[in-house]
């Protein structure tokens, strides 16, 4: 599906959702059936093409990048979903803060912007998420950096151990209930069982 914008994805190094994570969370999607759903991590529209597919949902997708934002513009348009997707150009914690200020809820979280801010954000997915409503982490062992007890090359520790943070983070909240999935690059999803 959507092969030709995973095919500009590839040519241009631009880095989407794989097979099999793809896989699950259009199952996800469609099982929860959610009205709401954001997306932190727009690119060129490709997993927001998915959710949309997936579910009947309206799409709010951030994207700090503007070319990328403009290339998504046009691909939603393409497919004629642009009157159920919303693109914000910005910083997702700007956006983040402001929904959360603003009582905006949604019911499905799929989270896939930068991948050191995930612990940043999860305080503020909290409360903009409805009672039940799921976050879909990708990327959360970060080419199995995450998991591994070998030194973490100096590039990549701040990132790794934000990560590591995020996992901690679900894993004692009591706000979250959480299952870390061994698919692909890794998949968090936390169900939000109670307020903060
Ligand atoms: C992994 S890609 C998203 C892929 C997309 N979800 C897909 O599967 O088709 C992550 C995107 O997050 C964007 N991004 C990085 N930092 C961001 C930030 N602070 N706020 C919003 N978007 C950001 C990047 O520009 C990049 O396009």
């Amino acid at each position: 599906m959507f092969e030709e914008i995973e095919k500009y994805a590839q040519e241009n190094f631009i880095p989407i959702i794989r097979p099999l994570s793809r896989q699950l969370l259009c199952e996800q999607v469609k099982n929860l059936n959610p009205k709401k759903i954001l997306e932190i991590g727009t690119a060129i529209g490709f997993s927001g093409l998915l959710l949309l597919k997936s579910s009947k949902a309206f799409l709010t997708t951030i994207e700090k990048d503007q070319h990328r934002a403009e290339i998504a513009k046009n691909n939603f348009k393409k497919y004629g979903v642009e009157d159920r997707v919303k693109l914000i150009c910005d910083d997702a914690m700007n956006v983040l803060k402001s929904f959360a200020n603003n009582n905006e809820k949604f019911d499905f979280v799929f989270l896939d912007g930068p991948k050191g801010q995930y612990y940043r954000y999860l305080p503020m997915l909290a409360k903009i998420l409805n009672k039940d409503g799921v976050v879909f982490a990708d990327d959360v062992f970060l080419h199995g950096l995450v998991k591994s007890n070998l030194p973490i090359p100096h590039k990549s520790r701040s990132m790794v151990n934000n990560m590591r943070k995020y996992l901690l983070l679900l894993e004692k909240s009591n706000c979250f209930d959480s299952k870390v999935l061994d698919v692909e690059d890794g998949i968090a999803i936390s169900r939000k069982i109670d307020e903060l």
